[in-house]
């Protein structure tokens, strides 16, 4: 496994690589690495030749410095699993490599997918995400690059930017890696204690037990039995729980099963937010 830290080196590399017409799989992180990145590298490691794994902790994208400050960074560990799981090669640039003196911040347009939902709560989120992975796209330009589907809302701004620079790299939604109980997997799930965990099942047994109530119920009662399924539980409060287009996150008027629809929800358990989705 070979660290890189400066964008030059990583390009120089890679092309090499690119050269001999070998496939570059990639995978973006801040680190705090979980198996949800792990099977992400696993994806790339079965479709690619080479896979590249960044660690960057990406300031532009967090509106709360106190959150900022509170990110975990086990750089040591998140080495050691990467080198199980057997990535080729990893991206560990510094601040100035990824936004240095001269850089100037392009022109994004998120055609309104960062004013909604996460959006609404997290203010300049979504285009400090858009910045930095044009960034990382410009520094490793991967054939494939694989995205978790449980931040849904980032997949569809990352395909944004993509289409929109006309990014030439395939961008893969791979589905949500869960802990065996059903709890979307995290870096945010070690915050909770050990019982608190186990009990955040409650999360993905109420978005399965929508999908089968939107069969039969109207949208608004299903929602509704929902959120009383969801406030059943000690320490939840309700950020948002919402069926929306899986294109657009327009809220649905009425569903179209099996098509276009998804449900997406972030509760605050015990302080933690905590999100998941589901297709309909
Ligand atoms: O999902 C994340 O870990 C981050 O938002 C990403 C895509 C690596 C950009 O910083």
């Amino acid at each position: 496994m070979i660290v890189i830290k400066s964008p030059i080196d990583l390009e120089i590399l890679l092309n090499k690589i690119r050269g001999n017409n070998k496939k570059i799989g990639f995978v973006a992180t801040m680190g705090a690495l979980h198996d949800g990145h792990i099977s992400l590298i696993k994806r790339s490691k079965e479709e690619n030749d080479t896979t590249v794994c960044s660690i960057f902790i990406n300031p532009k994208q967090f509106n709360d410095s106190n959150d900022l400050e509170k990110y975990p960074r086990p750089i040591e560990n998140d080495l050691i699993l990467l080198k199980e799981v057997g990535a080729d090669i990893v991206f560990l640039p510094d601040y100035s490599d990824i936004y240095p003196q001269n850089y100037i911040e392009p022109e994004i347009n998120l055609s309104g997918l960062d004013n909604v939902l996460e959006g609404l709560i997290r203010p300049g989120h979504f285009k400090g995400v858009a910045l930095v992975v044009k960034r990382l796209f410009e520094c490793v330009n991967p054939d494939v690059a694989y995205f978790g589907q449980k931040d849904y809302q980032q997949t569809l701004v990352i395909k944004e930017i993509v289409r929109q620079f006309k990014i030439p790299s395939v961008i893969a939604v791979c589905s949500i890696f869960r802990e065996k109980n059903g709890l979307a997997m995290s870096s945010r799930n070690i915050r909770l204690s050990a019982e608190q965990r186990e009990r955040a099942s409650f999360i993905y047994k109420m978005l399965l037990q929508l999908k089968e109530d939107v069969k039969s119920l109207p949208l608004k009662e299903a929602l509704n039995k929902a959120e009383n399924i969801l406030l059943k539980n000690e320490g939840v409060q309700i950020d948002y729980l919402t069926i929306v287009n899986q294109q657009t996150l327009v809220p649905e008027e009425t569903l179209n099963l099996g098509k276009s629809s998804v449900a997406l929800v972030v509760v605050d358990y015990f302080g933690v937010r905590l999100l998941d989705n589901i297709y309909l």
